[in-house]
């Protein structure tokens, strides 16, 4: 086991959370069944990186924080992982947009500060293309996790690759960055949050994305309950999605714990694949394992689906000085 470390910042669902008394689910933990057949091939350790592009970039980082370039803003933020030196001499850091300061406990943007001039809550942002709204937020995101974008280059391959109609579940989908690139890559999405205000800034993302016209149902729910419904309604899908956050709650209160609830998610995911499935995509962030933890719970549970488990890091590479800084942990299963 490693230390947790401070892999996106903290480990709490971003947008506010309902006032509802804690609830578990109702049924109880699913009971698993072990899997027969062959265990896929497996590919690790394998670390893919988001290099610095003309839409996002991390420019620096050291002394426990970082400098990014979101879009028309650099934007310090702070960065646990970040224990070496900084590259970038001063005068680089001091000319900064957004400043996270965490200093009070006021929900939304009073917990930034703004060096040059006051900013609003959103500002355009663009990902290959896709335009949507960047966003200065209590808990220090800023309504995206670049280091997605090699999941999201990675579906959007497999999808356009397919050449048939391909339906996506993502689960835990946020700000919907996911769910808008493989709708237009020509998949038909089903985006679930728990969180009412994710799901329209998500919305919000669609509309600013001119991707409108595109299948994609916004789903507030429980990600849990909606798998099992799925399951018990026989909805299919060709690739699932999930970025679980270690801890997070449902909107009717339902408590989600990766370590107790991941093991049943991911059966249910594989029991509600399409006959001739494409992926599902695993991310874990700010818990104590490594990705040899989930890279063995993803094999077990798709053993006798043939394909292979590729498992490992998301880096972002820094711009200053080439330094990995490493954001999450991933464990993909891919149909052969
Ligand atoms: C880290 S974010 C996912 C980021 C997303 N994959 C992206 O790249 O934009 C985790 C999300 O899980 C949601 N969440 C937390 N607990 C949940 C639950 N029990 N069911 C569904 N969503 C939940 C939060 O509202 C938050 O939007």
């Amino acid at each position: 086991m490693k230390p947790s470390r401070d892999r996106r910042g903290d480990n709490r669902s971003e947008p506010s959370r309902p006032a509802t008394a804690l609830k578990t689910r109702d049924a109880g933990p699913r009971p698993l069944a072990r899997r027969e057949g062959a265990l896929p091939g497996e590919n690790l350790p394998l670390i893919l990186e988001v290099e610095p592009n003309e839409d996002y970039a991390l420019l620096d980082s050291g002394g426990g924080e970082k400098l990014e370039q979101y879009g028309p803003y650099r934007i310090v933020r702070p960065e646990g992982q970040a224990i070496w030196q900084k590259a970038l001499p001063d005068r680089e850091w001091q000319r900064t947009d957004a400043v996270f300061t965490g200093n009070t406990d006021e929900e939304g943007m009073g917990r930034w500060r703004f060096p040059k001039t006051p900013l609003g809550e959103t500002w355009p942002m663009r990902h290959d293309g896709i335009d949507y709204l960047g966003r200065f937020t209590s808990f220090r995101h800023v309504g995206v996790f670049p280091e997605q974008a090699s999941h999201w280059d990675h579906i959007e391959g497999l999808i356009r690759a397919a050449r048939r109609p391909v339906r996506v579940l993502n689960l835990f989908g946020y700000t919907g960055l996911a769910s808008l690139v493989a709708a237009r890559a020509g998949a038909e999405v089903t985006h679930v949050d728990a969180s009412r205000k994710a799901i329209g800034w998500a919305r919000e993302n669609q509309e600013t994305a001119r991707l409108g016209d595109k299948p994609i149902r916004w789903i507030c729910e429980d990600a849990m309950k909606f798998a099992e419904r799925e399951e018990r309604r026989g909805s299919r899908y060709d690739i699932v999605l999930l970025d679980p956050p270690a801890y997070g709650r449902g909107p009717k209160g339902e408590v989600w714990q990766l370590f107790d609830d991941l093991p049943a998610l991911v059966d249910i995911c594989r029991s509600i694949l399409t006959p001739k499935p494409l992926a599902v995509v695993l991310t874990a962030y700010s818990i104590r394992a490594s990705f040899f933890a989930i890279h063995a719970l993803m094999r077990d549970g798709f053993a006798g689906m043939g394909g292979r488990v590729e498992s490992g890091e998301l880096v972002i590479r820094e711009k200053s000085a080439g330094r990995a800084l490493s954001t999450s942990l991933f464990s993909r299963w891919v149909a052969e």
